[in-house]
């Protein structure tokens, strides 16, 4: 079993010695918990793969604690600079022309031109960056394809056997991965998450092409992910004799599990793969989710269930 730690400046310490020889780290951020790993060391990069048995072809998020490291890696141009400075440290991850003196493995970005880069706004995080002063490659800290997680012990249960140190810094605040976007013309929302997408046109002064499987230049759009054990049915209304009810907002059931009952959004997406993670653990064969609104951060939460009620294999 990994050794799980509260945060300390000993554990802090730790943390950065370990990423530093390549070890496999995780820790919390503000979306949701990280593997990380030193973005520079291919071989290591190879475990975190091998780890989470994700398929190799995925880029990773690579984490930074300042613009002004982020700077060393990728080229910024002013609408990415724009994008930085209003959101950064934050859930958002901005897809950016590779230096070409940026030491980031290959493996890291999958052999692309591109980058993808965020400063997380994680106190223990940011210690962690600071201290290690390597980039931290971190995809969410899930067995590949699993629900992501939002504390510690999801960490453990998931891969605990294969990883030297969880730094605990209990629930995530955001609870739901980064918002990704290309900046461009027309710039692009790779993946909607914890910044909704108006909050990003406003900064910008122009509407998001929302990335469609073609126009995404890297794949993570695998159909089935962030997938429980159990299948989903959406927009239920009531569940069947041999559901379990995923409530949301006041007209759900009193007895049902209810990501926001009052409908806040923020609410829901902080609960939304911890309550899924509740529902499964008792088995059930299906999960019915009641109807979640598109509007802010309810695109990232619907995004993210229908990706977890696609057919498997
Ligand atoms: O909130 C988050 O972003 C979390 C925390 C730990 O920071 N991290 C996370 O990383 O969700 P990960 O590795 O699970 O998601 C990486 C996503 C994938 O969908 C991948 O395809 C996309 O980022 N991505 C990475 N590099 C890319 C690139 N160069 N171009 C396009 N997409 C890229
Ligand atoms: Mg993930």
């Amino acid at each position: 079993m990994s050794d799980i730690r509260e945060p300390s400046e000993d554990a802090v310490k730790l943390a950065a010695k370990l990423l530093n020889e390549g070890q496999l780290v995780a820790l919390p951020t503000e979306t949701v918990y990280g593997l990380g790993v030193n973005a520079r060391d291919g071989e290591a990069v190879a475990r975190l793969y091998e780890a989470k048995g994700r398929p190799s072809f995925n880029p990773l998020i690579v984490h930074l604690p300042s613009l002004e490291a982020a700077r060393k890696i990728a080229v910024f141009d002013a609408k990415a600079e724009m994008l930085a400075k209003a959101f950064w440290p934050g859930p958002l991850t901005l897809v950016l022309p590779l230096r070409e003196d940026s030491g980031i493995h290959p493996l890291v970005t999958a052999g692309l031109d591109t980058i993808a880069l965020r400063v997380p706004a994680h106190p223990l995080a940011e210690k962690v960056l600071t201290a290690a002063s390597i980039p931290i490659a971190a995809p969410s800290a899930n067995p590949s394809g699993r629900l992501s997680p939002t504390r510690a012990e999801h960490v453990a249960e998931g891969l605990g056997d294969k990883i030297a140190l969880i730094l605990d810094g209990g629930a995530t605040d955001i609870g739901l991965e980064s918002t990704i976007i290309k900046p461009g013309k027309p710039s692009l929302l790779l993946r909607p998450g914890g910044i909704a997408r108006d909050r990003i046109e406003a900064v910008i002064g122009e509407a998001l092409t929302m990335a469609d499987g073609s126009a995404i230049i890297a794949p993570g759009m695998l159909k089935s992910h962030y997938a429980p054990g159990a299948s989903l049915r959406l927009d239920a209304a009531i569940a069947e004799p041999d559901e379990l009810l995923l409530g949301f907002g006041p007209d759900a059931p009193s007895g049902a599990l209810n990501l926001s009952p009052t409908g806040d959004m923020r609410e829901a997406a902080q609960n939304l793969f911890s309550y899924l993670r509740q529902l499964d653990a008792q088995k059930p064969s299906r999960i019915a989710v009641m109807p979640i609104p598109h509007e802010g951060l309810g695109e990232a939460i619907n995004e993210r269930l229908s990706r977890a009620a696609a057919p498997r294999d």
